[in-house]
């Protein structure tokens, strides 16, 4: 039986995370430059949103551009905002015809202006479908967004249309970029790195997490699926003991 026959479709995670990493030292491997592995990671980029649609997976968040990933030389980030641009123009197409939806999370309005433009216009074009959305999260750091939230429920305070007592965990949640998709339940991180750097820290709070050794260009369907098995065979009790779990 293949790792994809194995998986129980009625146990599938909503919503998967993956923090994408080890582009450079691929490429490094191979004696390239840096943006060789960005580029070679669009391939792991695809099979990846295509094995998600496949399997029904509703949301699917990678982590493609982090706030402190603007410190990093300036030709790397200007080859990665281009190499953004050109995949999402090129990929739109694709997505449409498989039905996968185009959202974005972060600082979006830091992005060079044709990046802003092109994602914009994807998002509009697959606003209606309905299989599998792709949320990619750009210039995001999960601090920003959390700073972002507080200002907004502060300004709502002040302006006596909230009342401090009426702030929740939901309160949270709607003014986090994530409002109204479901937490992830799965976060996937290649590359060796046991770190969360910044991703999702509110949301990734009851997470499976899933850490491998591939490096981002070298991660294929086999291993999406490899990661979900394993999150299939892993005992999520909320705080809740095993007793209480299998009573219920
Ligand atoms: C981390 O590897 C990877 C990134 C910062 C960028 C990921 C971008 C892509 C795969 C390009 C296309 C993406 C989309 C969604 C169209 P790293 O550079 O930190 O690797 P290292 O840790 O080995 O240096």
């Amino acid at each position: 039986m293949s790792l994809k026959e194995n998986i129980n479709l009625s146990k599938l995670p909503q919503h998967i995370a993956i923090i994408m990493d080890g582009n450079g030292r691929w490429a490094k491997q191979q004696g390239e430059q840096r943006i060789f592995g960005h580029e070679n990671g669009v391939r792991s980029v695809r099979d990846t949103v295509e094995a998600a649609a496949e399997l029904g997976v509703k949301y699917l968040t990678l982590y493609a551009f982090s706030t402190e990933n603007w410190n990093r030389p300036q030709e790397e980030v200007i080859a990665l905002m281009q190499l953004l641009v050109h995949t999402i123009s090129a990929e739109t197409k694709t997505l449409n015809e498989n039905n996968i939806r185009l959202q974005a999370i972060g600082d979006l309005k830091s992005l060079p202006q044709d990046c802003f433009n092109e994602l914009q216009e994807a998002m509009e074009k697959t606003k209606s479908n309905s299989r599998t959305t792709l949320v990619l999260a750009l210039s995001y750091s999960s601090r920003w967004e959390i700073i972002d939230a507080v200002k907004r429920i502060a300004e709502k305070v002040t302006t006596n249309t909230l009342s401090p007592q009426n702030i929740t965990e939901q309160t949270i949640n709607e003014h986090l970029c994530t409002a109204g998709m479901p937490e992830p339940e799965l976060m996937i991180r290649t590359s060796g790195e046991h770190r969360i750097s910044n991703f999702l820290l509110w949301q990734l709070a009851y997470a499976e997490l899933y850490f491998t050794d591939k490096l981002w260009p070298d991660f294929r369907k086999e291993d999406f699926y490899e990661a979900i098995l394993d999150y299939q065979n892993r005992e999520r009790r909320f705080g809740k003991t095993s007793e209480q779990l299998i009573s219920k």
